[in-house]
């Protein structure tokens, strides 16, 4: 499946917000502020926003951060249809376009332990389980649950054409 990364157009937005805010993620995702949205599509070097786009079709999102480091941090990251592959295609596609960054290291994450779906995907693209950290984050619907960072070196993703 053929896609690209790129900054949303202004009438995508609604979709990523209305993802970040449906109740049915609130243990699994987070709402990203609206400054911090703001000042990521207005250029902030440390962060970014983009739509993943096949057919030009905006089918998933993810924010950036810490992408003035080695270490770039795939914030949040959600597909607006899924279990079509598109998360799959999104993430490996994630992973080359950090790869075309020569400083960058690490692609890194982290997530909900237990969320299955997310964590048999990143296992699948090559990610490894870094640290398990007991009580790392206190959901929106007030649950206090461990969290899992997981990792892909990015190394192994550059070929000498790149
Ligand atoms: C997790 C998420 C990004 C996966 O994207 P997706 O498009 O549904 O996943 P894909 O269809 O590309 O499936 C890729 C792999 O993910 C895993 N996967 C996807 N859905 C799954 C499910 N319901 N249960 C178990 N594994 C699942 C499988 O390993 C699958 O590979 P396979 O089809 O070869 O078995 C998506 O479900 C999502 O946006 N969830 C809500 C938000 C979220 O949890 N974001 C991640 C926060 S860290």
């Amino acid at each position: 499946m053929n896609g690209t990364w790129d900054i949303p157009a202004q009438d995508e937005l609604p979709r990523i917000v209305a993802m970040m805010e449906d109740e049915a993620f609130y243990d699994k995702i987070a709402r990203v502020p609206d400054a911090d949205l703001e000042a990521a599509l207005a250029g902030s070097p440390d962060t970014a926003l983009w739509v993943f786009r096949v057919d030009g079709r905006a089918v998933a999102y993810a924010f950036m951060t810490e992408m003035a480091t080695k270490y770039p941090k795939l914030d949040e990251f959600g597909v607006f249809e899924r279990g079509r592959g598109y998360g799959k295609a999104a993430l490996d596609a994630l992973a080359r376009k950090c790869a075309k960054t020569p400083r960058y290291e690490k692609l890194w994450l982290h997530v909900v332990d237990g969320n299955e779906a997310a964590m048999a995907l990143y296992r699948s693209l090559g990610f490894g389980e870094e640290l398990f950290i007991a009580k790392g984050w206190k959901t929106r619907s007030d649950k206090v649950v461990d969290q899992v960072r997981m990792w892909l070196k990015l190394d192994r993703l550059r070929r000498p054409e790149d």
